[in-house]
């Protein structure tokens, strides 16, 4: 006999069975479904086991396991309907599937908020019990937010056409209006002051972008935060503090702050800061006194008002915090990676 004719055979069994045990009324009944089909000498079952021998022998194992199968659900079949038909609410009850309230639930997969989102937010937190407030900017900005108004002239190689991501390469513009995607968040720096008299004391936090190939350090798309104080007794000592206070309340613990001499167009003195933690001194941002030529492009009176500005990147802040080695894991949507925060 071949065996897919065996294995059918097998399962026509299993079906008849089931159905004549489950439809037995009494015990009589039952006696005959039991006699028909797992009889010693003449049930079906048996005979089943007889064909087996007309098997092909290479095909007897796959056979032999099934028929063990098919007889096992038989077996249970019959038990079933025996204890149906022992009665009582019992029977049926343990039929029923078990239920243990006591066992701990399947909990469910509830969505949240992105790690970066959930990073914005608490940066806007901490900054906003120091007094600062949010600002926001477009992200597609023109040349003058850009650059030229944070005292970044037209022939600053950061201008290049290959560091950024003009939208109309074809045709740049004399009167910095040229649209491209903001690389840095100090555009709103601009806008604020454009809009609003001194002081000012803002923070403004999201993306900006810069065609840099991705790896583990760099994505060509990522977030800033941006701080702006302007007033009339503004030091570097100020801006230190906040920045510690920034570092102890998003790292927590005693964080030292250091300042390295630096440049940026758009401040003057210039540093880079860095804070000090896990034995290590780790790259913080830039930051420094707001340059008297941007005090002058958006109509402050650098005589009158001075002011700090920072910036930093928030991907590199949250993997410091997170031990995060790799910014793309940001933004692969791996929800593997997504449901640990
Ligand atoms: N815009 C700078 C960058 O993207 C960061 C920066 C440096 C911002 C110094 C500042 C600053 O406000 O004062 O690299």
């Amino acid at each position: 006999m071949a065996l897919p004719d065996f294995l059918k055979q097998l399962d026509d069994l299993v079906a008849d069975a089931v159905q004549a045990f489950d439809s037995a009324s009494d015990s009589e009944s039952l006696e005959a479904a039991r006699i028909e089909f797992l009889g010693a000498k003449k049930g079906r079952l048996k005979a089943a086991q007889k064909q087996m021998g007309g098997v092909d022998k290479s095909d007897r194992p796959v056979a032999g396991k099934r028929f063990n199968e098919t007889k096992k659900q038989i077996d249970v079949a019959f038990k079933a309907a025996g204890e149906r038909l022992a009665g009582g609410t019992q029977a049926v009850a343990k039929a029923e599937p078990q239920f243990d309230p006591t066992l701990p639930g399947t909990s469910l997969r509830i969505g949240r908020l992105h790690p970066i989102t959930q990073t914005i937010e608490e940066l806007k937190d901490i900054m906003g019990r120091l007094g600062f407030s949010v600002a926001d900017g477009p992200e597609i900005e023109d040349e003058w937010h850009n650059f030229e108004a944070l005292n970044i002239p037209r022939e600053h190689p950061a201008r290049d056409p290959l560091d950024n991501f003009y939208l109309t390469t074809a045709q740049r513009t004399a009167d910095d209006k040229t649209l491209l995607l903001r690389s840095q968040t100090s555009t709103v720096q601009i806008r604020v002051m454009e809009n609003t008299p001194p002081p000012v004391r803002i923070i403004s936090l999201g993306r900006v972008y810069r065609p840099d190939t991705a790896d583990a350090t760099h994505y060509p798309m990522f977030h800033q935060i941006e701080g702006l104080l302007i007033d009339t007794h503004v030091t570097m000592a100020d801006l230190k503090s906040v920045l510690r206070l920034f570092a102890v309340s998003y790292l927590g613990g005693d964080v030292h702050i250091r300042f390295r001499p630096s440049f940026f167009p758009f401040t003057e003195p210039s540093v880079e800061a860095d804070y000090h933690w896990d034995d290590q001194w780790i790259e913080f941002g830039g930051a420094g006194m707001v340059d008297p030529n941007v005090l002058r492009a958006v109509g402050y009176d650098p005589e009158a008002v001075v002011g700090f500005a920072f910036g930093l990147g928030i991907e590199r802040l949250c993997m410091r915090r997170h031990g995060i080695t790799d910014i793309r894991e940001f933004y692969k949507n791996d929800v593997r990676f997504l449901h640990q925060f």
